[in-house]
């Protein structure tokens, strides 16, 4: 009973949401499935905001919620829901708790009929097939019932279709023993039984045995036993056994439908219509299931067309009820993918024959439209069924859920999920998964892992896909406590999440300096036999490396190892370095290498990572050592150790070992560029210029020319310590053989000239001695006007233009012009700035330091201040001679 209130309520509501969902609606279909849904749900936002009147969005919210709290009360099955559950809640082998459930279902008072105990069958059969069974224990034990033909059917086929073919046929074993065996033959209900559980050849033999001995079976069981024969395409049998029904005067309706899917399954269609046809004009009586029959068999062979023509001469002949027929025609539409043509079809039957599809119809068109994000027609339909009063049921409950976390209404959803308890609404299979995805989404991770863990808790496992997409959400959000404890509920409950779950988790441990956490979770992960990710191997051991937990980053390493996977040399040099800074450290190291060693077929590999995790970690003497192993064991060190070996000295300053071990190397192998190149680079960067330059000297003389490398850090070496006519040399050895002075150097060069004439004071008395080249003569020009000695009126734009001739620009070089102008003219430099960042170049923490320093020095402090903020807010920090100055 609609009252009137209730109606406009109602209408009003679908006004608004209509409204709501008009907006996105556009955005909505093309992209809630896109996996950009963020942005989506906050375009969402977006329109709620622009109808701003935040109570207003409020209040429609409370309505909705509260009108669908009322709807969802009106439901009917609630009662069936209660007796699973009680079931559910009973143990298999505790008597007492099969007594204590027997006595809460004789506590809810249920009249029990031959129809409650179908209905309760049915409401569970694909739900909970073993809480069936034991319904229909508990209902053959009650004084007032007795379980009739119709009951026994619906139970064995009920168990054969959950494949219980065992079950069944021990239940047939013991059906005499129990009490309600006096009730039905023997006979007929072991025929029914092993006909129901797709056995019809035992029921057939049953059958004859029955006929020997002169008994016969009901017509229900005739019927059964020869729908069993056409559902096992036992058509030769079913003549046979429909003779005998007519035979008997049992034909009826009844029979008539199972011959009618008899010719349907043999691809008689045509037939079938035909005998249709001809019962209709034979004034026979026809049933809504033969209509169905024949149209569902249709429909599959995808003559929709043929049906429709079917359907309206039924409807003319006005013999049969159309409402099965039709919802099974709408139920093969909707299958079928023409939602539309079913849409259609619905709307019109509805206005000009007043048909009202059932629950499951509704539902089915529903949950389609879901899917397929129609959500507007969607909204329709469920005011619809709304204003048709239909009951609703657990599937549309669900989909209503489904449905506020489509349109972005998830404050509505999770209202709705929050009151399930009102509405007597377990959370199985409730769209927990919607649910949690729209909440982390909209930045309701907190509300998401309640909603996930009372659904663990309640034994509805969600999808391993929901729950990473939780548990990543947690771990971005570095709600690590929270997922510890969903980690342990989901482990409690035998869920496993997935692997890559794990490690984001660890990660994220890890990250937040909790790497013994982390690693107890791999621990278990580990126990379970879960293999972890290279990602997550690296996580820890980083972890534990700066930790100084050497000892566990070495055995992970080696864990790692075990399950395929390679480390890289860095992470081989962390481990060793945070070794080597342990107590023991020489015994640490060896440890570790015997154990690679005897792990793996010692490799240049191997050996060559220990050098230069010895090198790196200032234990040459370490390296030393593993290079003599690697003789000893008849490993032959190839290029590579050799200057892994030589670096290790230098880098530590052992110039004398490394001398000799290059004289040594000398007698072993030819010294080409690579290992001439090591010793000058190696030299340079230990600040021995003076011999490195021996080593220079030496690979010209042999034809072999340095790389670029040596160059750069010799001459930086050598500006450091003024040897200027050395450097002069260099470069123009350098514009001799045809090479261009790189970015590096010409740094190098103007930093220089910034600070002292002398580079260009040496350069002009050296200038007469060499056959200088154009670009050198440039550079040289450069210098002396960067030192202030040549003319400074010119314009910026032409030094920039002259160094360019030189060398590329870097951000380095930029800074440096700055740093000249910031002294000279402040108004420049700034203007400068903003063309270093038209030029596409980010300004770096040396770039502001310089403007900052100038300004200042300027008494330009209200804009040197603000600068610095801005640093602050790129995170960049000044210096602290700037720190000094503001
Ligand atoms: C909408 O209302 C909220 C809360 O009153 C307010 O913070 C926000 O600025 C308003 N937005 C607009 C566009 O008026
Ligand atoms: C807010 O909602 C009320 C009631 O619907 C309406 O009268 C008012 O004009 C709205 N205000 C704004 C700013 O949209
Ligand atoms: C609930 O709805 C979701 C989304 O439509 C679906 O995936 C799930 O299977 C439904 N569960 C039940 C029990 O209907
Ligand atoms: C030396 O051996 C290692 C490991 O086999 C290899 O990666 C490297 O390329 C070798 N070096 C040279 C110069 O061949
Ligand atoms: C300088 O170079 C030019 C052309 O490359 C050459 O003709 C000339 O002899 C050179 N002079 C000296 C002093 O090397």
């Amino acid at each position: 009973m609609v009252s009137l209130k209730h109606a406009n309520k109602t209408r009003a509501l679908v006004s608004q949401i209509l409204i709501f969902n008009n907006n996105i609606n556009i955005l909505s279909v093309t992209c809630l499935t896109n996996p950009r849904f963020y942005s989506i749900t906050q375009a969402v936002q977006q329109i709620e905001d622009d109808n701003n009147n935040t109570t207003n969005t409020d209040i429609r919210a409370k309505d909705v919620v509260l009108s669908f709290k009322e709807w969802f009360k009106t439901r009917n099955d609630v009662i069936f829901d209660r007796i699973f559950d009680i079931l559910r809640s009973q143990d298999e082998d505790d008597h007492g708790s099969r007594e204590s459930s027997d006595l809460q279902l004789s506590q809810m008072g249920l009249r029990l009929t031959e129809s409650l105990v179908l209905d309760v069958l049915a409401y569970g059969k694909n739900k909970d097939v073993l809480s069936c069974l034991k319904f229909f224990d508990w209902a053959g034990r009650q004084r007032h019932f007795h379980h009739t033909r119709a009951t026994f059917h619906a139970i064995f086929k009920i168990l054969s279709k959950a494949k219980l073919m065992s079950l069944t046929i021990d239940f047939l074993e013991n059906y005499m023993k129990h009490s309600y065996v006096h009730r039905v033959r023997f006979y007929d209900t072991l025929v029914m039984g092993y006909a129901v559980s797709g056995k019809p050849d035992i029921a057939l033999q049953l059958f004859g045995r029955m006929r020997f001995q002169g008994l016969d079976l009901y017509d229900f069981t005739y019927h059964v036993l020869l729908n069993a024969l056409v559902e096992e395409s036992c058509f030769d049998a079913v003549e046979v056994i429909a003779k005998q029904i007519s035979m008997r005067g049992f034909e009826n309706d009844v029979t008539r439908s199972i011959l009618v899917k008899s010719m349907c399954k043999q691809g008689q269609l045509d037939e079938a219509e035909g005998y249709l046809r001809r019962l209709a004009s034979d004034g026979m009586v026809l049933s809504e299931q033969m209509v169905s029959v024949l149209v569902g068999a249709l429909c599959k062979s995808n003559r929709f067309e043929q049906v429709g023509r079917l359907l309206e001469h039924f409807r003319e002949l006005g013999i049969v009820s159309m409402e099965h027929p039709y919802g099974v025609w709408l139920r093969e539409l909707v299958r079928d993918g023409k939602l539309d043509v079913a849409l259609e079809f619905l709307k019109s039957k509805k206005s000009l024959e007043g048909y009202v599809p059932d629950v499951s119809r509704y539902n089915v068109f529903l949950c389609r439209l879901l899917k397929e994000n129609r959500l507007r027609e969607a909204c329709d339909l469920l005011m619809e069924m709304k204003e048709e009063e239909i009951c609703p049921d657990t599937v549309t409950m669900n989909a209503t859920l489904c449905f506020f976390c489509k349109v972005g209404m998830v404050e509505v959803a999770l209202e709705l999920y929050n009151s399930r308890l009102e509405f007597g609404l377990s959370p199985n299979g409730l769209v927990g998964k919607y649910l949690i995805n729209t909440l982390c989404r909209k930045g309701g991770s907190d509300e998401a892992y309640h909603v996930l863990k009372t659904c663990i808790a309640q034994g509805f496992v969600p999808g391993r896909k929901t729950f990473s997409f939780l548990a990543n959400t947690l771990c971005r959000e570095r709600k690590l406590d929270k997922m510890k404890e969903l980690v342990s509920v989901a482990v409690m409950h035998k869920f496993i999440p997935s692997g890559n779950t794990f490690d984001n988790f660890i990660s994220a441990l890890c990250r937040a300096r909790k790497v013994e956490d982390g690693y107890l979770i791999y621990g278990e992960l580990k126990r379970i036999n879960k293999a972890t990710q290279k990602n997550t191997y690296y996580s820890l051991i980083d972890g534990f490396t700066q930790s100084n937990r050497g000892d566990i980053a070495a055995r992970l390493l080696i864990e790692m190892q075990e399950k395929g996977l390679t480390p890289t040399r860095n992470l081989f040099k962390a481990v060793i370095r945070c070794l080597c800074h342990m107590e023991n450290a020489e015994n640490q190291f060896d440890k570790l290498l015997q154990m690679q060693l005897s792990r793996h077929e010692p490799s240049c590999q191997i050996y060559n990572f220990f050098l230069y995790g010895a090198g790196h970690s200032k234990k040459p003497e370490l390296a030393r050592k593993v290079y003599e192993i690697m003789w000893r064991d008849g490993t032959e060190p190839n290029l590579s150790s050799d200057i892994l070996m030589l670096q290790s000295y230098m880098k530590n300053e052992k110039f004398s070992e490394a001398l000799n071990f290059f004289a040594d190397l000398r007698s072993r192998r030819k010294i080409g560029r690579k290992l001439y190149n090591t010793m000058v680079v190696g030299l340079c960067k230990a600040n021995r210029p003076d011999i490195a330059i021996e080593f220079l000297k030496e690979m010209r003389i042999n034809g072999i020319f340095p790389s670029m490398e040596c160059y750069e850090v010799l001459i930086q070496q050598l500006c450091l310590t003024g040897e200027y006519e050395i450097v002069i040399n260099l470069i123009n050895d350098l514009g001799k053989v045809g090479r261009h002075v790189t970015t590096f150097i010409g740094n190098v060069l103007l930093l220089h000239s910034l600070k002292t004439k002398e580079l260009y004071e040496t350069w002009i008395q050296l200038r007469d001695a060499h056959n200088e080249t154009s670009t050198v003569s440039l550079l040289r020009q450069l210098i002396g006007v960067f030192a202030g000695c040549i003319g400074v009126n010119q314009h910026l734009d032409d030094w920039e233009e002259m160094i360019g001739r030189c060398f590329p620009l870097d951000l380095y070089t930029y800074n440096m012009l700055l740093r000249k102008l910031s002294i000279s003219d402040i108004n420049h430099a700034c203007e400068f700035f903003n063309r270093i960042c038209l030029k596409g170049f980010e300004p770096n923490r040396w770039t502001y330091d310089i403007l900052v320093q100038g300004l200042s020095n300027h008494g330009r402090t209200a804009q040197a201040k603000r600068l610095v903020e801005e640093m602050f807010q790129k995170g960049l920090d000044p210096t602290q001679r700037t720190k000094l100055l503001i």
